[in-house]
């Protein structure tokens, strides 16, 4: 079978609505849940210097790579890259090496929107005075494990909750991608990134004037948090762990190694400027994640919990930093509720535009390879995505999460990124 398509492709509406999409993309969840807990579990500055060579080296080269690959797929009607490789390396084997990209994304799909899942419950649960009266470590964290489904407490007697938020945040994101490139995904864009970086920056201004909470605890306060994550310590160079964790952060992040740049980048028009795009995308998304993302979640937790706690929270799982430190903190804060509900709306804005990313290699497979209709292919890979969500929500307690977070999100996209570069001539 040789993938081949001729069909008009859809395209992005505005240059700007196509920035703010390509942003949203590679702004998510990684940046401000993933990233905090990756610096604070691998030594806080210790992981600053690979995450930065790992930036300069591989990210933004990568996202060039995939920029440029993506705009040629799209003008030879493929959105995806077993199509792109193929064009690329006339080779039996090429199409399906692409496969990959889209596999890698959508896997990583999965268990995102049910992360994503929870941003919307926590903001409901912040407004609503859902946890007011959690006021340990060892609660809030009994709170996030049974909300979870993990265990029985008197918050939640089991999976229902969560559920129902899962299921509004699938429909929402299906609605989204149903509504096309330039109607949902761009529109979506243009309202939520805003929002996103006043609500970032908002917070951030908070947690600079926290000071030190507790005088009791001179150590705890927000410029050790800072320093925590700022002073380098160049022993851990020599740990392949940190490189490997930074290196898969900043695919991550960048969302380049998944193939999914690619498809957004396939809509482009022909003359459009991909440099400058990729280095935009690129500079928002740092700033993102390295001034927002890296001055909310870890200074403020040092400034409660102190150094080692923070570390600790940081061990118990890829994402529970922002679910278990930062609902405490809100409680302890003046107007707590609001600050907490701009956290959470704004990890919600920030998943969602990702999410729909996630998804749409899939997507735009089916309608450039097959020629399906746009809403045939949203309610095919949609029926599939909501199937699979099932076994990590079923199945989180055994570390399911985790476990597909380190070999997709880490391990998967430094292997496909190794791949498509050959590729490129
Ligand atoms: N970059 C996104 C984040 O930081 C995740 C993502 C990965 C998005 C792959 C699209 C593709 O959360």
């Amino acid at each position: 079978m040789t993938l081949t398509s001729s069909k008009p492709r859809e395209a992005w509406a505005t240059r700007i609505g196509l920035i703010l999409a390509v942003a949203g993309n590679a702004v998510g969840l990684g940046n401000f849940l993933r990233f905090p807990v990756q610096c604070a579990g691998n030594g806080g500055g210790a992981f600053m210097i690979p995450y930065f060579i790992a930036l300069l080296l591989l990210g933004i080269p990568l996202m060039w790579v995939e920029w440029a690959m993506g705009r040629y797929g799209g003008h030879h009607g493929h959105g995806t890259t077993p199509g792109m490789f193929q064009r690329l390396w006339r080779h039996p084997i090429a199409k399906y090496l692409g496969g990959f990209g889209i596999l890698i994304t959508f896997g990583v799909g999965v268990y995102y929107v049910y992360v994503e899942s929870w941003t919307l419950a926590y903001a409901f649960f912040s407004i609503t005075g859902k946890f007011a009266t959690v006021t340990t470590h060892e609660q809030m964290g009994l709170f996030l494990s049974s909300f979870q489904g993990k265990t029985v407490s008197p918050y939640f007697s089991g999976i229902g909750t969560a559920y129902v938020f899962f299921l509004i945040t699938f429909l929402v994101n299906v609605w989204v991608l149903w509504h096309g490139v330039s109607g949902g995904i761009e529109r979506l864009a243009k309202i939520a990134m805003p929002a996103l970086f006043i609500f970032g920056i908002i917070l951030v201004i908070r947690v600079f004037t926290m000071g030190t909470p507790d005088p009791t605890y001179p150590e705890r306060s927000v410029i050790n948090g800072l320093g925590f994550m700022w002073n380098p310590d160049f022993s851990a160079l020599r740990s392949s762990k940190v490189w490997l964790a930074a290196a898969g952060q900043i695919f991550f992040t960048l969302s380049v190694g998944f193939g999914c740049i690619q498809t957004y980048a396939s809509y482009v028009k022909r003359n459009n400027d991909i440099a400058l795009n990729g280095l935009t995308t690129a500079g928002a998304n740092e700033f993102a994640e390295v001034i927002l993302g890296g001055s909310i979640a870890i200074p403020i937790a040092v400034a409660f919990f102190g150094v080692t706690a923070t570390a600790a929270i940081a061990h118990g799982g890829a994402f529970d930093l922002g679910f278990q430190a930062m609902p405490l903190i809100f409680q302890k804060i003046p107007m707590g509720e609001i600050f907490g509900m701009l956290w959470f709306v704004l990890l919600f804005f920030a998943g969602i535009t990702s999410s729909v990313a996630i998804v749409q290699p899939a997507i735009s497979f089916l309608q450039d390879e097959f020629d399906w209709s746009r809403k045939k292919s949203v309610v095919a890979v949609g029926l599939f995505w909501f199937l699979l969500a099932h076994a990590v929500i079923l199945y989180l307690g055994h570390g399911f999460l985790d476990e597909m977070d380190f070999w997709l999100g880490t391990f998967g996209v430094v292997f496909f990124a190794f791949i498509q570069v050959p590729e490129f001539p």
